[in-house]
């Protein structure tokens, strides 16, 4: 057999994917089950950007397109950064990329020597840490707090900051917590990373789904930061492997040359499916959706409190609630399982996004309807007894 490389041992599974399959197999069996335990928005695509797909396809628009992507895309991305998060941005430093996860790989492979530290948060999206080790680098995990909203602080970019370190990882608001961090603690931030040379990369795959402040992009600290976002959650384009780069001006011709030659371009297709995202009729409806999401979570929060779901931090955006479940069970991966076999309620445990105490900690998505949402609260009040 082929030796596979040693990095592969570093990346971990997605543990609740042996969840998912039992959640299957129950379903299989007649058993239902809510499924809280998907990040992915249960709304799909708007339907003209279903017409603008099948446009695209009958007008032959299906070859390669510019390795950064089309000019009319960026433009338009450019446009909704200024509008929708504050912030001009040069259209000619947007790189368009196979959704958040192609700009993360771009960026980790364009940035990254052999070896290299990347602090990040600890509990963090996994892959975030599986693309630094991919380039070859190393995710150094610091243990966050409620106190600091589940976020990566100043103090701890300097505590943690090794001769090896090349920079951090930030994602706001945050999967699995669905909290952002707060505009001064991230500028504090930034200037520590700048201060030692390091990259700043911002992942605002959620900030469109932000429910209780202004929405502003990281882009408003300077040019030297590195932003990632996607055309997955806010604009319910998951499938369609779309997403972008926000990148330093003098970056962009050695991110250019490094994505034509790892992936030539990313779908031609997609990309002219999502030039129909940025109407005015098409971001009223995603902000529509934006409210159902706000919606859940408002009537999920109280009745988490109720269940004995302590929540610590009040999530701001995305569609998450990472709960500490340490009232009802030790360990929270047991429970998981208990959840879903007695209640039919499916949640992802916390070990999949690192180890500072995941054992306490749930995450529940709320991309599912109000109805389902409902249903799993009264399952999980006959479960827990309340
Ligand atoms: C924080 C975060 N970053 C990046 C991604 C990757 O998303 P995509 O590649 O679909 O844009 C996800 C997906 O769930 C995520 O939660």
């Amino acid at each position: 057999m082929p030796r596979l490389a040693a990095k592969l041992d570093r990346i971990s599974p997605f543990y609740v994917m042996e969840l998912v399959k039992r959640a299957a197999a129950l379903e299989a069996q007649g058993q239902d089950i809510v499924h809280m335990s998907i990040g992915e928005p249960d709304f799909t695509a708007i339907a003209p950007v279903q017409a603008a797909a099948e446009a695209a396809l009958r007008a032959g628009k299906s070859r390669y397109t510019p390795a950064v992507g089309i000019p009319m895309l960026r433009e338009a991305i450019a446009a909704f950064q200024s509008q929708r998060f504050g912030v001009a941005v040069d259209p000619a430093r947007i790189i368009v990329t196979a959704g958040a996860s192609g700009a993360l790989q771009l960026a980790c492979t364009a940035l990254l020597d052999p070896g290299a530290e990347v602090l990040m948060a600890d509990p963090a999206y996994p892959c975030n840490r599986h693309f630094v080790t991919a380039a070859g680098g190393m995710a150094t995990l610091v243990p966050t707090s409620p106190e600091d909203r589940f976020q990566l602080t100043a103090e701890q970019v300097c505590e943690h900051w090794s001769a090896r370190t090349a920079g951090v990882i930030v994602a706001s608001p945050s999967n699995p917590t669905g909290t952002s961090i707060a505009p001064e603690a991230l500028a504090d931030l930034v200037r520590e990373v700048r201060r030692r040379d390091g990259f700043a990369i911002v992942d605002e795959i959620y900030l469109g789904l932000s429910y209780d402040s202004p929405r502003r992009s990281a882009a408003a600290l300077g040019e030297d930061v590195i932003l990632v976002n996607s055309f997955s959650k806010y604009f319910h384009m998951t499938g369609w492997r779309l997403g972008w780069l926000v990148v330093p001006p003098a970056l962009v011709s050695a991110f250019e040359k490094l994505a034509q030659n790892l992936v030539i371009c990313p779908s031609a297709i997609a990309q002219h499916a999502a030039l129909a995202c940025f109407t005015p009729e098409a971001q009223a409806e995603f902000e529509a959706r934006r409210e159902a999401f706000r919606a859940r979570r408002d009537y999920l929060l109280p009745e988490f409190e109720r269940l004995g779901l302590h929540v610590p931090v009040k999530p701001d955006g995305a569609f998450y609630i990472y709960a500490d479940v340490s009232q009802h069970a030790p360990d929270s991966n047991k429970l998981a399982y208990r959840l879903l076999e007695q209640a039919g309620v499916c949640a992802v445990p916390g070990m999949d996004f690192g180890h500072a105490a995941p054992e306490r900690y749930l995450r529940f998505s709320y991309a599912n309807s109000l109805e389902r949402l409902q249903e799993a609260v009264a399952r999980m009040g006959q479960f827990f007894g309340r």
